[in-house]
């Protein structure tokens, strides 16, 4: 069985190589830059593939002989359409790393194409959304009834470069939710709220996450809404922030922010990384106004990415998924999460 890795020299995409390499996998490594993949590629002993994915035939032939992609080149706004047009031509199962909403609403409207090809399309297995749609399966199994769900993450640490120009690229955008079924944007007085992730109260923003998207598939519940953690420097920053909202939803401004953003951010240190804990909150709600809570402690959001998202890749590989669009707690049940080395039910 093999597995194709996309974006493989980028932070995200090195530590998932390197770890698929220590697992005993041997992946093809593949990604657009061909000096930094024969790098990547020497120090790992693996094969490699140079493509870019501009052109259609040549991204449909280079994934033809391999049995999983497993993409990690974000935003994937721009490469989630091409690798998937690919896998579903050629009968090749789909996972990515992704938590952008759009992208997510993208490949569910591709269900009936996948499931009709026989492949398995599983995005978002790395830190958004495994944690949070593990909790979201696990509050529907607690409360049948539910009828609204809220998601949420309060997570040590920075960001590499690929998530915060992931981040740019959705500044200024309008805070959706799910309301009745649909995306809506979320009224003003729903955005904000304080949570007890884990480790004390603290402020909260409503952010339009993947699981706006996930979570729904996972339990039918119509209305989700997904808070992040706000670190008090951050909190003081939004506000200040407000007036200048328009300027940032303007291309000149985001172009420049993203220019900063490639040229300065690092990911973080296997040293930090180590240090790194994250909280993952979710609360269901009945009609009859019953209320559960599920609280999840994990390791670093990329170190759970990694471990998360090879072991999604190999039960892909092995047949344990179903073909068509699919989510993690969808595919693998609530209990998924638990493969990762330092996950703990904190409610249990
Ligand atoms: N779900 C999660 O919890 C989670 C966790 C980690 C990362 N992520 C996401 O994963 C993505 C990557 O993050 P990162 O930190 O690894 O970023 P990174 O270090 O900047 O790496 C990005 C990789 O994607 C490639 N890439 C970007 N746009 C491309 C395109 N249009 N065509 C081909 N290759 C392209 C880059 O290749 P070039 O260098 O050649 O541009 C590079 O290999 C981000 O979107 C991030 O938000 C999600």
């Amino acid at each position: 069985m093999t597995l194709l890795v996309y974006g493989a020299y980028g932070y995200t995409g090195a530590l998932v190589s390197r770890a698929a390499v220590d697992r005993g996998t041997d992946p093809i490594l593949a990604g657009r830059d061909g000096d930094a993949l024969r790098e990547l590629g020497r120090d790992l002993r693996c094969s490699v593939r140079e493509f870019d994915l501009s052109i259609p035939e040549a991204v449909t032939e280079t994934v033809r002989d391999v049995d999983a992609v497993l993409n990690c080149a974000g935003p994937f706004a721009s490469t989630a359409a091409p690798l998937v047009d690919a896998c579903v031509e050629t009968g090749t199962d789909y996972l990515d790393v992704t938590g952008e909403f759009r992208v997510f609403e993208a490949l569910a409207a591709r269900d009936a194409e996948a499931t009709a090809a026989d492949v398995t399309l599983l995005p978002g297995v790395g830190f958004d959304v495994v944690p949070t749609d593990c909790v979201a399966a696990a509050l529907l199994d607690r409360l049948p009834d539910a009828t609204a769900l809220a998601l949420g993450f309060d997570a040590d640490g920075d960001v590499s470069r690929g998530t915060a120009r992931t981040a740019v690229r959705g500044l200024g955008e309008t805070v959706v939710a799910r309301r009745g079924g649909a995306l809506v944007s979320l009224p003003t007085d729903e955005r904000e709220r304080r949570i007890d992730f884990g480790r004390g109260e603290r402020p909260a923003a409503a952010v339009p996450w993947g699981d706006l998207v996930t979570a729904a598939h996972t339990t039918g519940v119509g209305d989700v809404t997904v808070y992040a953690a706000l670190p008090p420097r951050v909190a003081r920053l939004r506000r200040l922030a407000r007036p200048v909202g328009p300027l940032l939803r303007t291309r000149p401004v985001r172009w420049l922010l993203d220019r900063v953003v490639a040229a300065r951010v690092e990911g973080p240190t296997a040293a930090e990384r180590a240090a790194n804990r994250a909280f993952v909150w979710g609360e269901a709600r009945t009609d009859a106004g019953e209320v559960a809570v599920e609280r999840l402690r994990t390791p670093d959001p990329y170190d759970l990415t990694v471990e998360a998202s090879l072991a999604a890749a190999e039960r892909v590989l092995a047949g344990d998924a179903p073909s068509g669009f699919t989510t993690p707690a969808g595919a693998f049940g609530s209990s998924f999460v638990d493969v990762v080395d330092g996950v703990t039910w904190l409610d249990r």
